[in-house]
């Protein structure tokens, strides 16, 4: 029973456990031998629900967790003392996800694909969901969509949001960004490969707007399109933008800064900031993430250091 008061409803579908390596010389072939430097319960809505945490009490994370790895993450979830609603099934086997970083903060990536969510546990899911949703101000849905999850799922998942009046915040890719952008999502955030594969263009004013204006019918208000140390694209009714990060001193790892960003935009969206603060809000979230090796572990002196640090191009769109 979720007693408590919950403002923001963080959705992770693909639940992982998610060791980081640090390797300075990590090369292509090589036989590295080390135990890792962090294991974390992972999936990009888990980092998001991390660094929300130290920032504010009202959030519930809420996903699919499975077999032994599954009981893994949940041990990980509450030692973190991340407030969550899982869905556990004893068939199948959560994901297992490994990032090596070298020392220029360069990262490899070995993410298994994750388990198959059966029929029943997803049944489950919408039951949980639709008694949260109604205590819910805003949902979010970062990650990859567990395999035979089919578009029907987020068709009515966003159904269910959209009945409740609420808002809904998406970064996903591929299929799953084009069903959730048809069903109307309120607010999109990917990364420039992520708009390449999606939409075919590099990013740029034209292409962002072009996309931003085939799916503003739908319900899309904002698209905000990130790229690493390069500045972010953004776009909503009224104008586009570019932000241009700050540099990062002892940069360590990129790996969730999107999630934080993401983090940081919710926050900001929950705190009525203007869209301006809130662009801002969320690139110096993720410049704190870019600090550490963790996915989502932040810290409110970078942040604070990093906000006056953001630059901020505002184009009307007439
Ligand atoms: N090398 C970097 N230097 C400075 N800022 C960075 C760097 N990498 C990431 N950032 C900051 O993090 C934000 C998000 O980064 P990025 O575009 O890499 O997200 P992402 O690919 O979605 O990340 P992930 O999916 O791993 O969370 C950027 O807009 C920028 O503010
Ligand atoms: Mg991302």
């Amino acid at each position: 029973m979720v007693n408590y008061f919950i403002m923001v409803v963080i959705i992770n579908l693909n639940m992982a456990i998610d060791k980081t390596l640090y390797i300075p010389n990590f090369t292509n072939g090589m036989t590295a031998r080390k135990n890792p430097d962090l294991v974390l319960a992972g999936g990009k809505g888990v980092n998001v629900a991390r660094a929300l945490k130290s920032f504010m009490d009202d959030y519930l994370l809420m996903g699919f967790c499975s077999g032994y790895s599954g009981r893994f993450i949940m041990s990980l979830i509450k030692k973190e003392g991340l407030k969550s609603k899982i869905v556990y099934q004893n068939d199948y086997e959560s994901r297992t996800c490994v990032s090596v970083i070298d020392k220029n903060g360069v990262s490899t990536d070995l993410n298994e694909e994750g388990a198959y969510i059966s029929r029943s546990s997803q049944n489950k899911f919408f039951d949980a969901f639709k008694k949260t949703i109604e205590k819910a101000d805003l949902v979010s849905i970062s990650g990859r969509t567990p395999y035979n999850i089919k578009g029907e799922f987020y068709r009515k998942l966003i159904s269910e949001v959209k009945k409740n009046n609420k808002k809904i915040f998406v970064d996903l890719t591929d299929e799953s960004l084009k069903t959730c952008l048809e069903a109307g999502v309120n607010c999109v955030k990917i990364n420039a490969k992520e708009f390449y594969d999606f939409s075919g263009m590099k990013i740029s004013e034209d292409s962002i707007k072009k996309i931003f204006i085939k799916y503003k019918k739908n319900g899309l208000e904002t698209l905000i399109v990130t790229n690493g140390p390069e500045p972010s694209l953004a776009i909503n009714d009224n104008c586009f933008y570019e932000v241009l990060p700050p540099k990062i001193d002892d940069f360590v790892s990129g790996v969730g800064a999107g999630d934080s960003f993401m983090a940081g935009f919710i926050y900001s969206q929950i705190n009525n900031y203007n869209f301006k603060k809130a662009l801002s809000t969320a690139t110096a979230f993720a410049s704190s993430d870019c600090k550490t090796l963790g996915a989502g572990i932040i810290s409110k002196n970078d942040i604070k250091k990093y906000y006056d640090q953001i630059r901020i191009k505002e184009i009307r769109i007439h």
